[in-house]
C-alpha cells in the first residue's frame, strides 16, 4: 500500500521505502524515474505530501479522518448517491442532495476542489473524508475565518444512510473537536441544526453545546430555522473518546499557526 510507512525495499544497491518503488516507473529500462502519485495518495512513505493537509490525520476507535483524495471523493459521490438523509427532509442550508446528474457530481467535485484552490489562513475550509473499515462512509467539515484572532471554528458533517445511528456522527465531531480544540487551540465551536434535524441536534448536545439563538435559512426556498449552538472550551470533554491526531505539525502554518518547536 502507498501509505506504508517504514518497510524498506533494496534495489540496484539503493535502499528506499516500499511506497517509493510503487512511485517509480523504469524508464528507459534499468533507470528509475520518479512519479509522483499526487492527488492519488494520501501519503508519499515518509516523504512529506506538498500539499501537507493530505498527511494530517484524526483517527478514533473506528474512524479515520483525512483530507479527500480525488479516488476518495469518487467513493463517496457513491456514498452520496445512495443517500445522506429522508427525501422529505433537507438538513443542508445549501440542497446539494436536491441535485440531479450531472450538476450533482459535478458541483460536489467543484466543491471540493474549491475548498483546496481557496486554502488561505485567513479563511480556511476543511472537509475530511470519514473513513470505516477502509472505506469513506461521510463527510466531517470544519471551518474558520480569521480564525488566528477569533479561535472560532464551525462544523459540519454527513453520512451515508447505512452509516447512520451506530454512534459514528458523534465520534466523527469529537474527533474533528479534538482537532480544533487540542491540536489547533480553538476556544469555542459553532454548529448549525435545521428545525427537525433530531440527529444533528443530539450529536451537539452529547458533546456538550449550549443553544446559541437562531437565524433563517431556505435551502427549497422556504424559510426554515437554524438553531444554532456553541461548544465552549471549558465545556468540552476532552477524555469522550481517545482521538490521536498524526501529522499535524506540518500543516499548523496553513492554518496561520506557528510550527511547534520540539
Ligand atoms: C447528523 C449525522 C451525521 C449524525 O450521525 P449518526 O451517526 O446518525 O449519529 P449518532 O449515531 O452518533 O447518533 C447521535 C444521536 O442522534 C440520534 N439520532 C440519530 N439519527 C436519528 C434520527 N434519524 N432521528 C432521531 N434521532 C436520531 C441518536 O439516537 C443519538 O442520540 P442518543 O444517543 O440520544 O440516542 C447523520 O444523521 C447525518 O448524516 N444526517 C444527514 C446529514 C445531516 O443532517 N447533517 C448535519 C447537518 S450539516
Amino acid at each position: 500500500m502507498l501509505s506504508e510507512r517504514g518497510n524498506q525495499t533494496a534495489a540496484r544497491g539503493q535502499v528506499r521505502p516500499v511506497c517509493y518503488r510503487l512511485c517509480y516507473q523504469t524508464r528507459p529500462p534499468g533507470r528509475l524515474v520518479r512519479v509522483p502519485p499526487y492527488g492519488r495518495s494520501a501519503t508519499i512513505g515518509r516523504m512529506p505530501h506538498p500539499w501537507p493537509l493530505f498527511d494530517l490525520r484524526i483517527r478514533t476507535p473506528r474512524l479515520e479522518l483525512r483530507a479527500p483524495t480525488d479516488d476518495d471523493l469518487v467513493a463517496l459521490l457513491d456514498v452520496a448517491r445512495t443517500g445522506v438523509h429522508d427525501p422529505e427532509l433537507m438538513p443542508f442550508a445549501f440542497a446539494w442532495t436536491d441535485l440531479r446528474a450531472p450538476e450533482f457530481e459535478l458541483s460536489f467535485l467543484r466543491f471540493f476542489w474549491g475548498t483546496r484552490a481557496s486554502w488561505a489562513p485567513a479563511a480556511w475550509r476543511l472537509p475530511l473524508a470519514v473513513v470505516h473499515a477502509g472505506q469513506p462512509i461521510g463527510i466531517q467539515e470544519v471551518w474558520a475565518t480569521n480564525f488566528t484572532t477569533l479561535r472560532v471554528v464551525e462544523t459540519g458533517s454527513w453520512l451515508g444512510l447505512r452509516q447512520q445511528r451506530q454512534g459514528l456522527g458523534t465520534e466523527m465531531r469529537a474527533g474533528v473537536l479534538h482537532l480544533a480544540f487540542e491540536g489547533l487551540g480553538a476556544t469555542a465551536a459553532l454548529s448549525g441544526t435545521l428545525d427537525g434535524n433530531e440527529a444533528s441536534r443530539r450529536v451537539s448536545e452529547k458533546l456538550g453545546y449550549e443553544p446559541n439563538g437562531e437565524d433563517m435559512v431556505a435551502p427549497r426556498g422556504s424559510p426554515l430555522i437554524n438553531h444554532r449552538y456553541l461548544l465552549r472550551r471549558e465545556n468540552w470533554q476532552r477524555g469522550l473518546y481517545p482521538v490521536s491526531l498524526e501529522h499535524l505539525d506540518a500543516c499548523l502554518s496553513m492554518f496561520g499557526l506557528p510550527e511547534l518547536r520540539p
